[in-house]
């Protein structure tokens, strides 16, 4: 989509196109509405309007309802933020900033600025690229929120006049994901001195990135969150030492709009590795990625099953968002032939496999084990200090929440 296209797309023409596309398109006939609609349009902005009303059905995953009336682009929406993750740092900032003004300093398509105008920011985006900033501009319009976008690089931006400061860098490039902070852009040696070394004007800012980053990278009083939404692991948000309340957290987030969070003070440094008791608890991977996988064991009066390794076991039931929990049924042997033999005889047939610490590829194990029986079963494999142990486990039923 170029300039010119995006345009007509945003003004009156553009608006009664996307709704005959939306209206008469149903994702398998593209080229039958395509070609009625090439004899009253021109065909790029009828392709445009096409792959618009495409990317808003796709978007409805991150955007609810609202998707219907933004503006994407391919890349923006890919590396958009999930509005409930969204709202949740907004909302944060907000409480921090207190209806202060805050730049996003690589705003995309506007996600994270459109959730912080909402919690009543006064947002100002900046983007290098036009026709991300143009659209960023439209999706605030869309929802009815004040707030400018401008096109710029973000290292040349004049940060004394902002109370608060986000970056989200673009971790994609033309060759798909980067794994490198410092090919981040902007890189990651920027944010961290901008955004997160303080030398922003006001209370402090917070920088979006990948869940896998090194703890090592986090600077020295700043909080490393980790964010997971439905139980998939999300993102990381590293909050400038101003703005930070912990050293690391763990927030789960539930699109029904459930929210709880664990930080380093509510998990000791350590805690007894012990064998298996009656119950196992998984935690959440940001839990995990938090390292306060002993704040599980706290909560659930339980011990690690290694020192090294993220799961939890008790003699008791404890039911909490951190954690899947399940009732261990039986330790099984950890060794292909016996293990076989065992399931049969407990009539086993469909198998899911989980595993920490170990060397196994569930997928190659369940068809090597050629179960035939009908039960379901769990199976949990993990490394142990002293061995690798197979347990045969049964969900906790979740309480109605
Ligand atoms: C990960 S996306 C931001 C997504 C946004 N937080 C959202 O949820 O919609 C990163 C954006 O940074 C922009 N960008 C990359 N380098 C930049 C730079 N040096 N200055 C400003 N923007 C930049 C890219 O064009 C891209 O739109």
């Amino acid at each position: 989509m170029d300039r010119s296209q995006l345009e007509f797309l945003l003004g009156p023409g553009g608006r009664v196109l996307l709704d005959d596309v939306d209206s008469s398109y149903a994702g398998t006939n593209s080229l039958a509405v395509a070609s009625r609609l090439r004899q009253r349009y021109p065909g790029d902005l009828v392709a445009a309007a096409l792959t618009q009303v495409e990317l808003r059905r796709r978007a409805t995953d991150k955007f609810g309802n609202a998707a219907a009336g933004m503006f994407f682009t391919p890349n923006g929406l890919e590396q958009a933020t999930h509005r409930v993750v969204a709202t949740h740092r907004a909302e944060r900032l907000a409480a921090a900033g207190g209806g202060g003004r805050l730049v996003d300093l690589c705003c995309g398509i506007g996600a994270d600025l459109v959730a912080a105008a909402a919690a009543g920011l006064q947002v100002s985006g900046v983007d290098s690229d036009p026709i991300t900033a143009r659209v960023a501009t439209a999706n605030l319009a869309s929802r009815g929120l004040p707030g400018s976008v401008v096109v710029g690089a973000a290292e040349d931006v004049d940060l004394s006049t902002y109370d608060l400061v986000f970056a989200d860098p673009a971790r994609r490039g033309p060759r798909g994901r980067i794994f490198d902070p410092e090919a981040f852009s902007p890189p990651w040696s920027f944010v961290e001195h901008a955004v997160l070394g303080g030398t922003a004007a006001g209370r402090g800012g917070a920088v979006k990135t990948a869940p896998g980053i090194p703890h090592a990278r986090v600077p020295a009083g700043a909080e490393a969150e980790f964010v997971s939404l439905d139980g998939g692991l999300r993102e990381a948000c590293i909050w400038s030492p101003g703005l930070a309340g912990a050293a690391r957290r763990a927030t789960l987030l539930r699109s029904d709009g459930g929210a709880v969070s664990m930080c380093d003070a509510d998990a000791p440094g350590s805690a007894d590795a012990r064998p298996v008791g009656a119950h196992l608890y998984e935690p959440d991977d940001a839990v995990i990625r938090a390292h306060l996988v002993t704040g599980v064991a706290r909560l659930v009066d339980g011990w690690l099953l290694d020192p090294h390794v993220g799961y939890v076991s008790s003699d008791r039931r404890t039911d909490t968002p951190f954690a899947r929990g399940f009732e261990v049924l039986e330790v099984l042997p950890y060794r292909v032939r016996a293990l076989r033999a065992a399931l049969r005889a407990r009539g086993i047939g469909p198998l899911t496999v989980k595993k920490r610490g170990v060397v196994v590829t569930p997928e190659e194990l369940v068809s090597r084990l050629r179960l035939t029986g009908d039960e379901p079963g769990t199976l949990i494999l993990s490394r142990t200090p002293h061995s690798a142990v197979a347990l045969l486990v049964r969900p906790h039923r979740r309480p109605d929440r």
